[in-house]
């Protein structure tokens, strides 16, 4: 299934990249993307969001998992905080000055922040698995960015820190459904309303990480893990993907029937592929 759905359909230039803070790199099967400001601690703006949306629009079709680190000893600062200053940050939109200049409206706010947002929607998409590869600290928008991956592997340094609603905000970049799914509505609140971090350890007791290995071992778990998924039938990992993100929202029943039908799905295409071969 074509990857590339509406909008771009050129991939982000090496330029489009650099200013975005990000490195991309695609070999065969896995992309790797790297949130790359070491100067700012990773922390990222809204041309990091935009520019992640582009690259999920122009995915070469054969990718099945990406990868999400930062550069260096750190995830990311969560987002650049020049962006709620009224200059905003390299000349990028402020998140504050159509607000108090009144240029600005609640619909133009929203939908800035849906363009945003669609920078972490699409590492849901069946056709891939995406991880995040956690060193040192996740804070806010980082912290968010991991949770819209579907897997998080951390070292054993990984912090996580919701900080929104100790700046005076909410989480706003996808994280609060995936948080509240892994963790419960009550431990999410105690996450969030005291800002406090989740170390490695525990994020691996609540769920927040599948892995927790040393910080020299990041790199090769991560490697293991990809090799791993590789490794099983690439049509029957969509489907099952698909079929595993309704769950929680199904009933037994509905979801039995989601199972038959994907089946059928998978037994047809087997059964085609030994008439082919026979
Ligand atoms: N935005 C902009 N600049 C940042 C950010 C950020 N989020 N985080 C760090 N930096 C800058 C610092 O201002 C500093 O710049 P300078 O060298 O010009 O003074 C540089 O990166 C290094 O930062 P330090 O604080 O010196 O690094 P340290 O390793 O001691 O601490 C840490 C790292 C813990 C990440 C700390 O920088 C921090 O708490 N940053 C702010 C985190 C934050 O509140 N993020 C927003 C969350 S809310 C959201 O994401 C929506």
């Amino acid at each position: 299934m074509a990857q590339a759905s509406s909008g771009a359909s050129e991939r982000p230039t090496e330029d489009e990249l650099s200013r975005a803070g990000l490195e991309l790199k695609v070999e065969g099967h896995v992309a790797r993307i790297t949130i790359s400001r070491p100067e700012r601690r990773n922390a990222m703006t809204g041309r990091t969001w935009k520019t992640l949306a582009h690259i999920g629009q122009t995915l070469p079709e054969d990718v099945r998992i990406v990868v999400l680190a930062g550069k260096g000893d750190i995830f990311s600062a969560g987002i650049d905080l020049g962006m709620f200053t009224p200059e905003g940050v390299d000349g990028e939109r402020s998140l504050v000055a159509g607000i108090l200049d009144g240029s600005a409206d609640a619909d133009d706010v929203e939908a800035y922040i849906a363009e945003l947002q669609a920078g972490f929607l699409w590492l849901r998409r069946p056709e891939i698995v995406s991880i995040a590869a956690v060193r040192g600290h996740a804070i806010g928008a980082g912290f968010q960015l991991a949770l819209a991956c579907d897997l998080r592997i951390l070292a054993g340094d990984a912090k996580f820190t919701m900080k929104e609603p100790a700046l005076g905000l909410v989480p706003d970049l996808t994280g609060t459904k995936p948080l509240v799914d892994i963790v419960g509505v009550n431990r999410a609140v105690e996450i969030c309303l005291t800002a406090r971090r989740v170390e490695a350890a525990e994020a691996r007791e609540l769920g927040l990480a599948e892995l927790v290995v040393p910080v020299e071992e990041l790199d090769g778990a991560v490697d293991d893990v990809i090799a791993a998924l590789l490794a099983t039938n690439p049509e029957a990992a969509v489907a099952t993907k698909a079929l595993l993100q309704q769950a929680a929202g199904n009933t037994l029943e509905q979801q039995a029937r989601a199972e038959r039908e994907a089946q059928v799905g998978r037994l047809t295409s087997l059964a085609k592929a030994m008439g082919a071969g026979g």
